[in-house]
């Protein structure tokens, strides 16, 4: 356990808890789990891409153990796009993050396979 929050949690908190004033209902225990579950299998349909990311992203962001934003979880991914960009996730995942090591344990992925993973990750594509 750390003992203090980070300045980078604490803005996450900040953006969540502000969507959570704007009037959204908190993630009920079987929004929770049917989250982890389409997490868990879902990967993207183009199989040069499914290969990268079942090779590097997968490990964290299909694991409810880890503090990575879970593949899929639309409202994970949302407070992190308004509080950084497409672009700041982007260069999150290319110098690495927290707990996540730099191009995402993904050395042979380029420019536009981030993109896609991203947005992948994110909920937008399949
Ligand atoms: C070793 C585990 C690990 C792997 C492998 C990994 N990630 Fe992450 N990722 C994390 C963790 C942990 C976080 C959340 C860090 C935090 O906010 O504390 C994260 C966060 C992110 C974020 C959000 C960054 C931000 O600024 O909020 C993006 C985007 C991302 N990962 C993309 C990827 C992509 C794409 C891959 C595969 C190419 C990948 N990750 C592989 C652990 C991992």
């Amino acid at each position: 356990m750390k003992p203090v929050i980070s300045g980078a949690k604490a803005l996450l908190l900040g953006a969540a808890l502000g969507l959570a004033a704007c009037g959204e209902a908190p993630q009920s225990a079987e929004e929770r789990a049917a989250i982890i579950a389409a997490a868990e299998t879902r990967v993207p349909d183009d199989p040069i891409l499914a290969e990268k990311y079942e090779r590097a992203c997968q490990a964290c962001h299909a694991d409810p153990e880890n503090t990575a934003p879970l593949s899929g979880d639309s409202r994970a991914w949302t407070s992190r796009l308004e509080a950084r960009g497409a672009d700041g996730l982007l260069q999150s995942t290319l110098n690495g993050f927290e707990g996540m090591p730099p191009l995402g344990a993904c050395p042979d992925c380029g420019m536009d396979d981030f993109k896609k993973l991203i947005a992948f990750m994110a909920g937008d594509t399949k």
